[in-house]
C-alpha cells in the first residue's frame, strides 16, 4: 500500500537489483523509469544468479506486474532476447509486462554513433557501455526519436526511419568517415518488431495511477546512480537520463504526491566504472582487494570497476537531491578484515573545504579527501540477520554513516544472496 522509489546513490552498481528483488516479494508492481540496457542488475537466490538489463527485477516473482516506463530507451532486439531467455528459464511474462507506448527506441545507428564518438576523440571519451544510450536520448531531446507507438504504424515508422537514416548516413560519412547504414534492412528489421511488442504496449501512466488509487504496493526501480545523472552527476561523465528520484515521476507519468518513500541504495564503499573524477579512489593493493572480494566487475560490460573508500560527501549529496528516507547499505561484508576503515567526510583543495559535493569534474580533480578513521571488524557477518548480531564496530560504522549523511540505515546487505539481508526498521519496507 505504498509507492517506493529505489535509487542508486553513487555511480551505479550499488546493489539495486538485490534490494529491489528483496523488496519485490511484498510488491504488486515493479517499474523501471529510465536508462536502458546499460544497466546490469544482479539477483542471487541460492545457486542461481540472474542479471537483468532492461526488464525490472520484479520479473523474477510470478505475482509481480512489471512496467517499462516512458523514460526508458528500449533496444527491441535486446528486449526480445531478455524475454526469451526468461521464457527458457520457465518465466512467462505474458500479461504481466507492460511497456509504455511513449518509450523511445534504440536504433542500430545509436549504437554505431555511441562507438564512433568514443573512438573519434579519446580525450573526450566517457567510457560508455556502448549500448547506444546517449545517442538515443539525443534524438529524444532533438524531437526526432522513434517511439514504441511508432512501431505500430508502419507508414509513420517507414517515414521516420528514412529521415533519420538519411541524416545519420551524412554524419557517418562526413564526420566519422565510416560505413553507411542499410536503410531497407533496418526498416525491414524494425517492421517485424511490431507484432512481437504489440501485446505488451500500454498507457503505463493510466495503469500506474489507477494502481496507486487502488492502494497497490509499487516499487520504482532506478538504474545507474545519482552521480551518473545528466543533471545531478559528474557531467559530462554521466549517462544521458535522470536516475535520481525525480526521474521516476517523469519517466512513469505520476505526480510527486504519489511517492511515499525513497530508499537510497549505497555501497559500504565506493565504485565507479567508466571515466571521470573519483575523489576516494584507491589505486593500490587495497583497491585490488575491494575489487576481488567484492567481485567488482561490470554486470553489463565485464569491465573492472574502480574502487575506493566510502564517501560521505556523496552520501549527503545523494540524500539531499533524492530526498532519501532510508539507506539500504550493501556489501558491508566486503569490508570485513579491513582496518582502519576510512570515511571521507569533506574535500579540500588547499584554499577551501567542501562539505557539499561540488559535482564539477575540474573542482573534484583538484580536491583531496579529508578522512576520518573508524575501527574495522574481523568476524564473518554474512550470517547476521538482525542489526544486533553485527559486530560493535560494524554497527559503529553504520551509525557514523547515518550521522554524517543525515538519513537512517533501514536495510543492511551482508552478502549477495537475497537472504543475506537485515531489515532494521519498518519504514524501509514497502
Ligand atoms: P546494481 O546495478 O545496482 O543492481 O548492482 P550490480 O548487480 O551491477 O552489482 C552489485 C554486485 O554486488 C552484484 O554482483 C551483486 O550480486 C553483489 N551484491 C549485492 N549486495 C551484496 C552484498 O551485500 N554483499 C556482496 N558481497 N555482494 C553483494
Ligand atoms: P546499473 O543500473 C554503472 C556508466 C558507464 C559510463 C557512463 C555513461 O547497473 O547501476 P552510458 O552507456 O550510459 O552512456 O555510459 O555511465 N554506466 C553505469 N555504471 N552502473 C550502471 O548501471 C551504468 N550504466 C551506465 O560506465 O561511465
Ligand atoms: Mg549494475
Amino acid at each position: 500500500m505504498s509507492v517506493t522509489v529505489v535509487v542508486g546513490s553513487q555511480w551505479g552498481d550499488e546493489g539495486k537489483g538485490k534490494i529491489v528483488h528483496f523488496l519485490s516479494e511484498k510488491a504488486d508492481i515493479v517499474a523501471r523509469y529510465q536508462g536502458g540496457a546499460n544497466a546490469g542488475h544482479t539477483v542471487v537466490v541460492g545457486d542461481r544468479t540472474t542479471v537483468l538489463h532492461l526488464l525490472p527485477v520484479g520479473v523474477l516473482w510470478p505475482h509481480v506486474t512489471c512496467i517499462i516506463g516512458a523514460g526508458v530507451v528500449i533496444d527491441p532486439a535486446d528486449l526480445m532476447d531478455e524475454i526469451e531467455q526468461l521464457r527458457q528459464a520457465g518465466i512467462d511474462l505474458t500479461g504481466r509486462l507492460l511497456i509504455s507506448h511513449q518509450a523511445h527506441l534504440i536504433m542500430p545507428y545509436h549504437k554505431l554513433l555511441d562507438r564512433m564518438t568514443e573512438e573519434k576523440s579519446p580525450r573526450e571519451k566517457i567510457g560508455t557501455t556502448g549500448r547506444g544510450i546517449g545517442p538515443a536520448y539525443v534524438d529524444k531531446a532533438a524531437r526526432t526519436g522513434i517511439r514504441i507507438v511508432d512501431l505500430l504504424n508502419h507508414n509513420v515508422l517507414r517515414a521516420k526511419l528514412r529521415r533519420n537514416i538519411e541524416e545519420k548516413n551524412l554524419l557517418l560519412s562526413r564526420i566519422y568517415e565510416t560505413e553507411q547504414l542499410d536503410e531497407d534492412q533496418i526498416i525491414q528489421e524494425y517492421l517485424e518488431f511490431d507484432e512481437q511488442i504489440d501485446p505488451y504496449v500500454k498507457d503505463v501512466s493510466v495503469y500506474l495511477n489507477d494502481a496507486i488509487q487502488e492502494g497497490k504496493t509499487i516499487l520504482l526501480e532506478g538504474a545507474q546512480g545519482t552521480l551518473l545523472d545528466v543533471d545531478a552527476g559528474t557531467y559530462p561523465f554521466v549517462t544521458s537520463s535522470n536516475p535520481t528520484a525525480g526521474g521516476a515521476l517523469t519517466g512513469l507519468g505520476i505526480g510527486p504526491r504519489c511517492v511515499d518513500r525513497v530508499i537510497g541504495v549505497m555501497k559500504a564503499y565506493t565504485t565507479r566504472v567508466g571515466l571521470g573524477p573519483f575523489p576516494t579512489e584507491l589505486s593500490g593493493e587495497l583497491g585490488e582487494l575491494f575489487r576481488e572480494v567484492g567481485t567488482e566487475f561490470g554486470a553489463t560490460t565485464g569491465r573492472p570497476r574502480r574502487c575506493g573508500w566510502f564517501d560521505a560527501v556523496i552520501g549527503r549529496y545523494s540524500a539531499r537531491v533524492n530526498g532519501v528516507d532510508a539507506w539500504a547499505v550493501t556489501k558491508l561484508d566486503v569490508l570485513t578484515g579491513v582496518h582502519p576503515l576510512k570515511v571521507c567526510v569533506a574535500y579540500e583543495d588547499g584554499r577551501r573545504t567542501y562539505r557539499h559535493f561540488p559535482a564539477v569534474p575540474h573542482i573534484l580533480e583538484a580536491c583531496q579527501p579529508v578522512y576520518e578513521d573508524l575501527p574495522g571488524w574481523t568476524e564473518n557477518i554474512q550470517n547476521a540477520r538482525t542489526f544486533d548480531e553485527l559486530p560493535a564496530n560494524a554497527k559503529g560504522y553504520l551509525r557514523f554513516i547515518e550521522e554524517i549523511t543525515g538519513a537512517p540505515v533501514g536495510i543492511v546487505s551482508v552478502g549477495p544472496d537475497r537472504d543475506m539481508t537485515i531489515v532494521r526498521d519498518a519504514p524501509a519496507q514497502p
